[in-house]
């Protein structure tokens, strides 16, 4: 509020340059499955069902958590450019509601706050395998405190809990192998270079570096290579869970993935968000009984140091006209 009894709140302009360099938030399959609406003084998010995953994500739990890494990274972009915000999760009965956003001006912009928004355009899901993170012990700790304030667990899985997650992971695949609905939905999405959404054959991996990593997501393979020559993933793996299996879950479960892979990547680290274990009963129990705390598993997390500057094009993304509708000033 001014002096004049206004109450201040970003322009145009700004919610189109926020919105623009969030759309950058990791989503699955990078279906941006979101909707923004701005009627001059509140930012309005919703999910947007036509892109849901029918196969792989029946009850819209990665779409909810995608939406919810959106809503960290909208956050992120107008911190960094002087604004607070304040979230209501779920504003009313429409389960396509997903938030709200008010507005103040900010005192001021802390360095870790522009360290973080600069390291949006910098993160990228890496497939490939990684060296163990560097300064591990340091990183670690920040991760837990940040899943802990938004209600979610954050577990750093024991070395020996690895060879337990391949099987399960080699198992959701088995299960799907015949299943021409899981195929093509993951042919359609992955593998074929749209300009706008979907994971392009570039960020993918070739069947023998999908076995060095031994965790990944089956997608449609690229062309043989060995990029990173013989490593063998080293990565750590980290799973978020959270209490329930609700859309409030959910949608904090994505604000923790955002925080956390913005973190890492701030602090110099590569990441891989996986899902596929999570989407089949059996081998999601399998992540449940390696977690030393009571908790659902909704995603799990690859963080590593990448071995050279392996930089790969951008993913692609939509344009900021196709999900956001800027009403008029009332
Ligand atoms: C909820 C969620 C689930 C995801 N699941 C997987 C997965 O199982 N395997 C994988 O390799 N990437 C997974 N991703 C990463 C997306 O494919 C990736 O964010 C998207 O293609 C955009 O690419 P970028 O992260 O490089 O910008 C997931 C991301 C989210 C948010």
């Amino acid at each position: 509020m001014d002096a004049i009894g206004t109450v201040r709140v970003p322009d145009h302009p700004t919610v189109q340059a926020a919105l623009s360099l969030a759309r950058r938030a990791p989503s699955v399959h990078n279906t941006q499955p979101w909707r923004w609406v701005f009627d001059g003084h509140r930012l309005q998010l919703y999910r947007d069902s036509s892109r849901r995953l029918a196969s792989a994500d029946p009850q819209s739990r990665q779409l909810t958590i995608s939406c919810g890494a959106m809503l960290d990274h909208v956050r992120t972009a107008f911190a960094a450019a002087g604004w607070d915000t304040e979230v209501t999760r779920l504003p009313d009965t429409s389960p396509d509601h997903l938030a709200g956003i008010d507005f103040a001006p900010a005192h001021a912009v802390s360095d870790s706050m522009r360290e973080r928004a600069a390291a949006i355009d910098r993160r990228y899901t890496d497939r490939l395998p990684m060296l163990p993170p560097r300064d591990w012990e340091r990183v670690a700790p920040a991760l837990t405190t940040t899943a802990t304030a938004h209600d979610i667990v954050l577990e750093v899985l024991a070395d020996s809990a690895r060879l337990r997650l391949a099987a399960a992971s080699a198992q959701s695949a088995a299960l799907r192998e015949y299943d021409p609905q899981y195929l093509n939905e993951l042919h359609w999405w992955a593998g074929n270079d749209s300009p706008a959404d979907g994971v392009p054959l570039s960020a993918l991996v070739s069947e023998a570096e999908l076995a060095q990593v031994g965790v990944g997501r089956a997608f449609p393979a690229a062309p043989p290579s060995l990029r990173r020559g013989e490593l063998t993933d080293a990565s750590r793996l980290l799973v978020l869970g959270s209490a329930a299996d609700s859309p409030l879950d959910w949608l904090r479960t994505g604000e923790t993935l955002s925080a956390v892979l913005l973190a890492c990547t701030a602090a110099g680290l590569a990441t891989c968000p996986l899902t596929h274990i999570t989407e089949v009963p059996v081998s999601r129990r399998t992540i449940t009984n390696l977690l030393t705390v009571p908790a659902l598993p909704q995603v799990v997390i690859r963080v590593g140091t990448a071995p050279t500057s392996s930089a790969q094009p951008p993913t692609p993304r939509r344009p900021v006209g196709d999900f956001l509708d800027l009403h008029r000033e009332r």
